[in-house]
């Protein structure tokens, strides 16, 4: 069995070079694609290993989860159309105050009722300018791409319930905090375990004490 293999793949490859060079230089291609033994690809280096997960069948779960056959999401309120950009967490404070939401333009801003609107409540970065972050709606384009990093992604907000801070995952400047009157946050971790945290995303405190956040790639930031 294992002295015809080689004799077999031989012929194979003699035959494929004569008749069909192209097909085999296309299958040569793909199989060094496939293989990246240079580890050029996006997932090189990684140690991969998918796990296969049992997922109970569709039907069978739907029937038992609770449905809104009346749709009555559709009796919400729209709220804040067009005045705040590209929001992603939400959280209110530990008096009920808020909504509070990390921005598209860098900052985590709060909704202080109809008289007063919204309000900066923290910036990642000390120097934040409002002329070159603040962009409206142009702020959740391409166009602020290259000034994200600098201005901050704030992603994930959680007011830790006893102190009343707030902790911040930004996507560039990893996990910041910020008292409970806000201003500039200070940085608690850019990297975890001895490696660049390259994209924060989300968090959440555990009621031991521990803060628990997610980054999105080891490697490549949001940008
Ligand atoms: C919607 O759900 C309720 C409660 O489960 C049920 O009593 C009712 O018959 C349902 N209505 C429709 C239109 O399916
Ligand atoms: C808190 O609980 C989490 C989840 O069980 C655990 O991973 C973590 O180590 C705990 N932290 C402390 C300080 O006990």
């Amino acid at each position: 069995m294992e002295e015809k293999k080689p004799r077999r793949q031989g012929a194979a490859v003699r035959d494929g070079i004569v008749q069909y060079p192209h097909l085999f230089i296309a299958a040569l291609a793909l199989a060094l694609v496939l293989m990246d033994p240079f580890h050029l690809g996006p997932l090189a280096g990684i140690d991969y290993r998918p796990v296969k997960h049992e997922l109970a069948p569709y039907r069978e779960v739907m029937q038992r989860w609770p449905r809104d056959n009346g749709s009555r999401l559709r009796l919400g309120r729209l709220e804040f159309v067009n005045e705040v950009f590209g929001p992603e967490s939400i959280e209110f404070d530990r008096q009920g105050r808020g909504p509070y939401a990390g921005l598209a333009d860098g900052r985590v801003v709060r909704w202080m009722g109809d008289k007063a609107g919204w309000e900066t409540f923290a910036v990642m970065n000390p120097d934040w300018s409002e002329k070159v972050c603040a962009n409206g709606v142009e702020s959740t384009t391409k166009k602020q791409h290259g000034k994200e990093k600098w201005c901050g992604r704030p992603l994930g907000l959680r007011f830790h319930r006893e102190t009343g801070e707030l902790f911040i995952a930004d996507a560039y400047y990893g996990l910041m905090a910020v008292g409970e009157r806000g201003g500039v946050a200070t940085s608690l971790a850019r990297e975890a375990g001895g490696d660049p945290v390259h994209f924060a995303n989300d968090l959440d405190i555990h009621m031991n004490g521990s803060i628990f956040f997610t980054d999105t790639s080891t490697r490549y930031s949001r940008k």
